[in-house]
């Protein structure tokens, strides 16, 4: 039976999925890890533990399908973007990779631009502002504060790619996660000998980069007998999460706009031109589709939001040391049950600085307007609405672009409850449907992998053939009508704290 792999190398964990080269699903499996922030603001992984869960999600979903090795053709590599795995030239990892979340490069971002003439000329040579997730002010706070380490680094690595340097062994990325790194000429997708010359930066640095669907290498022996696979096996490009996400979703022509709710947040859309914000607030970058690009917001807290209050207050830790929390149905039944709007309550997701809109590492969460009425489901849905506004605002920016949004399709764990689903579709007026196959990036990687084996011509062909959109969710009249009153407010409450926020972030 052929069958295709995507793997997923996420932010809360691993996924492995098999498909047939027709798209239907034949296994699943994750793996979570950790995630440390050993100070306030930074987000650090061991890229070991993204290896270990790798094999064995592999394994599992081998198992699982009951697939011969030489059954699987192709795998496709997708993961969280813009983390640097920091290498020597042994190909050793010299110290936790730092994660897209993490916002502790405020003054390298500041390098950046001023080193490379401006704003206005940054965004001429790589399409975006320098953002403190991305990549490049990650290897600049490692030369300004860890020169041992920097000395030592012969390599930078992406996330996804440091799985395929365990794979084929190839040193490689793609254009649309290279895109995040803040060092590609994403206009035409190569590496920016300007900007690398400018930061001091040897071109060395980085790994050979390819378009999505290209084959990057096959399977290495050891790799091969780990996952039980053969090395016929080739390993495609792949793409960041948001791409591949995408893909997945079948957002590959214009007029298709999707939202995605996972750790972070992201409002994704099609372009067949480079297109910028000209305030830099949506990131421009190569899509997954050859010759083609994407536009989006990017959320750092919104799933997050509602795992830091199931954690931080919903858990508990029992006489036998293990940590017991009330579950994310209990909690948004809870949350169902109160009124649109939580009656007054509004909710900043801004737990981890923010991005789109505001560019502002030091933004904070905030709860605002709490009353003595107010219950545990009145914070659950006042901070699903807020993450549901924070989108909005990217939706606004990409319609306010004159970008057309004919159809808006939801995928990622938020968008798998309906409630969250509905509450989309009313906060941003539109009908927002579902996807047959909601397994998002990994689906994306698969059907990469599909076309990397031969079985499509391009990911658009794929898509055409494997994408099913499923029931959507469409805006109730009364429900838009109070989110329409409340959202300006949302939008007010940032401007209103900002310069709290940058005091707290001081004192
Ligand atoms: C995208 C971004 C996040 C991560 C999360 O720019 O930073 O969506 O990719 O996995």
């Amino acid at each position: 039976m052929a069958a295709l792999i995507g793997i997923d190398v996420g932010t809360s964990g691993t996924k492995a999925l098999a498909i047939a080269p027709d798209g239907r699903i034949l296994a699943s499996a994750s793996a979570g890890y950790p995630c440390a922030h050993p100070r306030p603001l930074w987000s650090e992984q061991d890229p070991e533990d993204w290896w270990r869960a790798t094999v064995k999600t592999v394994r599992q979903v081998v198992k699982q399908a009951k697939l011969k090795a030489a059954d699987v053709a192709a795998i496709g590599l997708s993961g969280q973007m813009h983390g640097s795995v920091f290498l020597d030239k042994s190909g050793r990892v010299i110290r936790p990779a730092i994660l897209w979340n993490d916002q502790r490069t405020a003054a390298e971002c500041d390098e950046i631009e001023s080193r490379a003439g401006g704003r206005a000329a940054l965004i001429q040579l790589v399409a975006n502002p320098a953002l403190t997730g991305f990549t490049a002010p990650k290897i600049l706070w490692l030369r300004n504060h860890e020169p041992r380490n920097f000395a030592r680094t012969a390599k930078v690595l992406l996330p996804k790619d440091e799985i395929r340097r365990r794979l084929p062994g190839e040193l490689a990325s793609e254009v649309s996660d290279a895109s995040g790194t803040l060092l590609l000429d994403v206009v035409n997708r190569r590496w920016s000998t300007k900007l690398l010359e400018k930061l001091e930066l040897d071109g060395e640095l980085l790994p050979r980069c390819y378009e999505s669907e290209e084959a990057t290498g096959t399977l290495t022996p050891e790799a091969a007998k780990l996952l039980g696979l053969t090395t016929a096996c080739q390993v495609v490009g792949g793409a960041g999460d948001c791409a591949a996400g995408a893909v997945g979703n079948g957002i590959v022509k214009p007029g298709l706009l999707a939202t995605s709710i996972g750790t972070s947040g992201v409002v994704f859309v099609h372009s067949d031109q480079p297109q910028f914000d000209p305030q830099g607030r949506l990131h421009t970058f190569c899509h997954a589709v050859r010759g083609k690009w994407h536009m989006m917001g990017v959320v750092l807290s919104a799933g997050g939001s509602l795992q830091w209050f199931q954690d931080a207050m919903c858990s508990s830790v029992g006489k036998n040391g293990k940590k017991s929390s009330i579950s994310f149905e209990q909690l948004c039944s809870e949350a169902a049950a109160t009124p649109t709007g939580a009656e007054g309550l509004q909710f900043l997701p801004y737990l981890a600085g923010e991005r789109t809109p505001h560019l502002d590492p030091r933004a904070r969460g905030a709860l605002v307007g709490i009353t003595l009425a107010h219950t545990r489901g009145h914070v659950v849905r006042a901070i699903m609405e807020g993450v549901t506004f924070a989108l909005r605002d990217s939706l606004a920016i990409i319609e306010g672009l004159g970008v057309p949004v004919k159809q808006v399709r939801a995928g990622g764990g938020g968008s798998k409850n309906r409630f969250w689903r509905q509450m989309q579709a009313d906060v941003f007026g539109k009908a927002v449907h579902g996807m047959a196959a909601d397994e998002g990036p990994a689906y994306g990687v698969a059907l990469l992998a599909a076309v990397g084996a031969g079985h499509y011509k391009n990911i658009s062909e794929a898509c055409a053939a494997t994408v099913q959109v499923a029931d959507g969710s469409k805006p109730q009249a009364q429900a838009r009508k109070a989110y329409d009153r409340l959202f300006p407010i949302f939008q007010g409450l940032y401007g209103a704290l900002r310069e709290e926020f940058r005091r707290l972030g001081e004192a």
